[in-house]
């Protein structure tokens, strides 16, 4: 604040629509942030029509992507950061589609221009997971993972161990706004599975689209089944697994009876990962709650990544 910008942005928003960053005021944008209203409000003028045509025209040196989640398609992510990397614009998104779907493609794109493509938000918020892998592993191989991707599941089976029904406990979760616009993408696994995509592609090498993950969701289980789990000393969870499997990489999300003591349900985190390496065995990382400031956190991360790296050049 009172400083020139070291970047400058443009915001595409949950609407699909996008904010020229021209004239976007930073001490206004910052004081309605604060008090808890939406950039949105800032927007001049009449409606962008194509937030494409924005993306391909507007001076700014990066494009912060926050559309919301396709998980079939990656739509309109994928166009819209193809059209910022294209011409030279550093593109920072939380959207796991376009990591899922298209994330080589990107990457390749985002190197011949210069530029980078970052999207530490797109799984666990802003814990920095493909941070970890990217920067703290030089040399290691992930050989695997398993972890609990998705917050809404999450709460709605522990809502039911609580004594809550599954519509209740998925109420709450959509009050606490981490359940997707249409909670059928979360129920029915297909966050999960989107998010594992992103993650055996950037962490693994993979080249895994969703449609290809072996995916079950929660919506078919009841209060019975955590009861029945309970009895036998584990909790129901909704698992996402990825494993090598000789040049490919096979990734699944299912609901499963986790252990009591078990990493992933130890610590009653919203979001777990836990890795397996060659060098350095399993590692792990945990999101004790995840939220919109997370989320915020992560793009902020990026940001800072790329205001350093112009920095140092
Ligand atoms: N719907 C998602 C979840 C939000 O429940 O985890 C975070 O990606």
């Amino acid at each position: 604040e009172g400083a020139a910008p070291v970047v400058t942005a443009i915001f595409t928003n949950r609407h699909g629509a996008a904010i020229d960053p021209r004239g976007l005021p930073l001490r206004r944008a910052l004081r309605l942030v604060r008090a808890g209203g939406s950039l949105d409000a800032l927007h001049r003028g009449p409606p962008v029509a194509s937030a494409l045509d924005l993306v391909r025209r507007a001076p700014a040196d990066v494009l912060v992507e926050l559309t919301p989640l396709a998980p079939t398609t990656g739509e309109p992510a994928i166009s819209l950061a193809r059209a910022a990397l294209g011409r030279g614009l550093h593109v920072v998104t939380a959207n796991k589609g376009p990591v899922a779907h298209a994330r080589a493609r990107l990457a390749r794109l985002a190197a011949r221009n210069g530029v980078r493509f970052l999207h530490e938000g797109a799984v666990l918020d802003g814990t920095p997971v493909f941070n970890l892998v990217e920067r703290c592993l030089p040399g290691a191989r992930i050989l695997g993972f398993r972890g609990l991707l998705n917050s809404t599941t999450t709460r709605v089976l522990a809502g039911m161990e609580a004594g809550a029904s599954f519509e209740a406990a998925l109420a709450d979760a959509q009050r606490a706004g981490v359940a997707e616009a249409d909670p059928r993408h979360d129920l029915e696994g297909w966050d999960a599975a989107v998010k594992a995509c992103a993650l055996a592609n950037a962490l693994m090498g993979a080249d895994v689209r969703p449609a290809a993950v072996e995916r079950r969701g929660i919506t078919g289980l009841g209060p019975e089944d955590v009861r029945a789990a309970r009895g036998r000393g584990a909790v129901l969870r909704l698992v996402a697994r990825a494993r090598r499997d000789g040049r490919a990489v096979r990734v699944s999300v299912g609901p499963e009876e986790v252990a009591d003591g078990d990493v992933l349900v130890s610590r009653g985190a919203d979001g777990v990962l836990v890795l397996e390496t060659d060098l350095m065995r399993e590692i792990g990382i945990w999101e004790g709650a995840g939220g919109v400031d997370q989320t915020a956190y992560a793009i902020l991360s990026d940001l800072v990544a790329i205001a350093r790296g112009r920095r140092r050049r």
